[in-house]
């Protein structure tokens, strides 16, 4: 029998990094908002089976009217409101899974340009693995500081990624870590870690080794007014890919 995938959409953020008056996952692009570019790749992609969006407090109505103008959707099971940190979104959005799930596909709507080709791929490795991540080989060398600002570590560039979403994993998996990282969350940030992506949670909570996949060095995440440029120009390439 075919798996069913659900993909958990996140677009409960405060943008606060892109600062302006929209919130960035509503920033017009080419007529229609941000956070509908990643839903429309996973309602055209035949092994996402069912989508979750997490949206901010009180958006939950508005957002289903963008979607419905958009004609997309097709796929939706529910619009809910986000957690105040994206790990507590995410737990919010496994906790709504209650039909059929094998895989659960993480996904920041602020990546707008996540490509079919990755979904297959990730899709093929979580069902050897479990638990994957997109991601690319980072071109620049990163370094480890300490707290005052000061170099302690640089790792050979070819070990480090750039890790990027969707962050695929097997349902009951993910759901378990992540109810072990809610209940344990007041020590984990004593610890002074910080839960960034999903990753992390399997990581932390399960012995499950998490696969990184390659995706594309196009499929960015709009954080600052700068990455606005690279968006425009990507959308242009898009709708005149002969010019390239
Ligand atoms: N997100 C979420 N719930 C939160 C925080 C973030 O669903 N409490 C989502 C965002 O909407 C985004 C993704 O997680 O799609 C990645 O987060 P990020 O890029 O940090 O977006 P924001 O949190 O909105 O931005 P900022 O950190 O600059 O405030
Ligand atoms: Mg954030």
């Amino acid at each position: 029998m075919k798996d069913r995938c659900t993909a958990i959409l996140l677009a409960a953020g405060k943008g606060l990094r892109m600062g302006g008056n929209t919130r960035k996952q509503y920033l017009d692009l080419e007529g229609r908002p941000l956070f509908t570019y990643s839903l429309a790749t996973m309602d055209n992609c035949d092994i996402i089976t069912d989508i979750v969006i997490t949206v901010l407090k009180g958006d939950e109505e508005i957002c289903k009217e963008m979607i419905d103008v958009c004609g997309l959707g097709k796929k939706v099971r529910k619009i809910i409101a986000g957690g105040s940190e994206r790990c507590f979104s995410v737990y919010k959005g496994i906790k709504q899974i209650d039909w059929p799930c094998n895989y659960v596909f993480i996904h920041d709507t602020a990546r707008p340009f996540i490509e079919e080709d990755t979904l297959k791929r990730l899709y093929n490795e979580v069902r050897i693995h479990k638990a994957c991540v997109a991601g690319v080989p980072s071109k620049d060398t990163v370094k480890i500081s300490d707290s005052e600002g000061f170099v302690v570590k640089t790792p050979n560039r070819k070990d480090v990624w750039i890790v990027q979403t969707p962050q695929v994993f097997e349902f009951e998996m993910i759901r378990e870590a992540y109810e072990k990282m809610v209940h344990s969350y007041v020590d984990v940030r004593a610890k002074g870690v910080v839960i960034t992506d999903d990753a992390m949670v399997v990581e932390f909570f399960t012995g499950c080794r998490v696969k990184l996949v390659k995706a594309s060095y196009r499929n960015i995440k709009v954080t600052t007014p700068e990455d606005l440029v690279t968006v425009l120009a990507y959308l242009k390439e898009k709708q005149e890919p002969d010019k390239q």
